[in-house]
């Protein structure tokens, strides 16, 4: 079984002092206690120094978006090799801000999610419904076609090598959190649609919740059969919060010893 993951996403947010104050006071808290690795996702232009800072900690590094074209004449964009060059592990891949603000659409995330397999980096396929789209009952067959896009591209056993985070729209920085028994209802679902392909992989999937985790839920959240840790904006960005969140997620997997 795999350990909890928690992912901070720092979005767009901080420079460089904050960042070695932020990241200072969460090296200083982390220890090798409990089933738990965490992951810290900077902008880029801080990978280098955030990577440096990570070196020969447990804590390691991510980045919030990738290209989904291998090199060239692209202003602007990151490749994954460049990713993995700098020392990611992981790369979140189709964040609903990237979907609803920069217009990307199932078929971009799917072929972001293959770029980043191919280069040895473990995608964080991000997937979650609106607050229309939830009301209008059709919260698990967005999650589905989010899902059936990357597996039409790419393929089941790729999607398996990566990571699933389900993030309800409605819940991303919001204050609003999904309740722990809605948020294991979506993950249920999204480990049964992994599970119809391949039952194992599904076991071993790590699907991790987010939207406005917080230290004081993330403990509800966390002992939920399915949900294996949480992608974590913007408490990820206060220290004590962070930690805090941290620890709640050093319980055994799913129940095991
Ligand atoms: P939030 O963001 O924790 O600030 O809601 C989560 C995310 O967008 O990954």
């Amino acid at each position: 079984m795999k350990p909890n993951l928690v992912i901070g996403n720092w979005k767009m947010n901080g420079d460089q002092q904050t960042n070695e104050v932020l990241l200072r006071n969460v090296l200083a808290s982390q220890t090798n206690e409990g089933h738990l690795e965490v992951a810290i996702c900077p902008p880029f232009p801080y990978l280098a120094s955030v990577a440096a800072h990570l070196q020969d900690t447990n804590v390691v590094l991510g980045a919030q978006n990738l290209s989904p074209a291998t090199h060239g004449a692209f202003t602007g964009e990151v490749s994954a090799s460049m990713l993995r060059d700098i020392g990611c592990r992981y790369v979140l891949v189709g964040h609903s801000e990237r979907r609803a603000l920069f217009g990307e659409t199932n078929e971009v995330v799917a072929q972001k999610f293959a770029a980043a397999i191919e280069q040895g980096l473990i995608p964080v396929l991000c997937v979650g419904e609106t607050l229309d789209e939830r009301r209008a009952g059709i919260t698990n067959s967005v999650v589905t076609t989010q899902m059936t896009a990357v597996i039409k591209h790419a393929g089941i056993e790729k999607l398996t090598r990566g990571v699933i985070a389900y993030e309800p729209v409605w819940a991303i920085g919001t204050g609003e959190t999904a309740s722990p028994e809605q948020a294991q209802a979506v993950h249920q679902h999204i480990r049964g649609v992994i599970g119809s392909f391949n039952k194992q992989a599904a076991i071993d999937l790590q699907i991790l919740y987010g939207g406005s985790v917080k230290a004081d839920n993330a403990k509800a959240l966390f002992s939920q059969p399915d949900i294996d840790g949480g992608l974590i904006g913007g408490a990820s960005l206060d220290a004590a919060s962070f930690i805090a969140i941290c620890n709640a997620a050093r319980i055994n997997p799913r129940g095991t010893a």
